[in-house]
């Protein structure tokens, strides 16, 4: 799998190589280039913004930078192989699912916008070429989007076949299908009295049976409480 980050901030991409992705860099799974979206500007200021057009608040991101990196970058051709992902608060709400699928990806290419977002041709123009994702982390606003594109790429390498140390614990965690998509249980640890907290007692019955259940007991619980939007109000928590 190859990344590539474009932004204007490309050194945001440098924790790549030291986060757990720099073992998968290392194992050749992955490979990243962050690439400077000004090194395709021409002028003195190596401008990547205008006003917006209409009129209104803040700047936009001109096209013509973003045209030549593409065609550096990616190429001129068609190729549906390419995924290329735009993070914006307006995107898609990117999910487990969306990571499992981009996990198989070939070529991803991120296209961080700042300011007030990129000139929607740009877009337009990605999506004739290329499989385009405009996706969102959530109802909230980031000032650009690396920090999402960080976060996506680490939700995704962590798929790649190969990548994880125990894939076992790839099926148990939060929104797997190995949990029917409820959240995950507490975990506990040794000391079983820790400041005076206690690992709950089924946990050290050895009951395979009632451990199960209290698991099982303690998702439905939490996912009612915190996430009821992943719960089917008309028959109940999954299964
Ligand atoms: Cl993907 N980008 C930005 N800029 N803000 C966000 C976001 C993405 N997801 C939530 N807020």
């Amino acid at each position: 799998m190859r990344l590539d980050y474009l932004s204007i901030f490309p050194a945001y991409f440098d924790v790549l190589d030291i986060s757990l992705l720099g073992k998968a860099a290392a194992d050749g799974l992955v490979e990243v280039h962050a690439h400077d979206l000004r090194d395709w500007t021409h002028d003195r200021h190596r401008t990547v913004d205008d006003t917006p057009s209409g009129g209104g608040a803040g700047m936009v991101m001109k096209p013509d930078p973003w045209g030549e990196a593409f065609d550096e970058i990616i190429g001129t051709e068609p190729d549906s192989s390419v995924h290329v992902i735009f993070p914006s608060p307006s995107g898609v709400p990117f999910t487990q699912s969306a990571a499992q699928e981009l996990s198989s990806a070939v070529r991803i290419v991120f296209c961080c916008g700042r300011y007030e977002g990129i000139d929607h041709r740009v877009i337009d123009y990605a999506r004739s070429m290329w499989t385009v994702h405009e996706v969102s982390l959530g109802d909230y606003v980031l000032n650009g989007g690396e920090v999402a594109a960080l976060a996506i790429t680490e939700a995704v390498v962590r798929l790649v076949p190969g990548f994880m140390g125990n894939p076992e614990s790839l099926a148990e965690e939060s929104f797997s299908a190995g949990q029917d998509g409820l959240l995950e249980y507490p975990l506990f640890t040794r000391p079983v009295s820790w400041r005076g907290l206690d690992v709950p007692e089924v946990l050290m019955s050895g009951h395979h049976g009632r451990i199960a259940k209290w698991r099982r007991d303690e998702s439905v619980r939490l996912t009612c409480e915190r996430r009821p939007d992943l719960t089917d109000s008309d028959f109940g928590v999954p299964h």
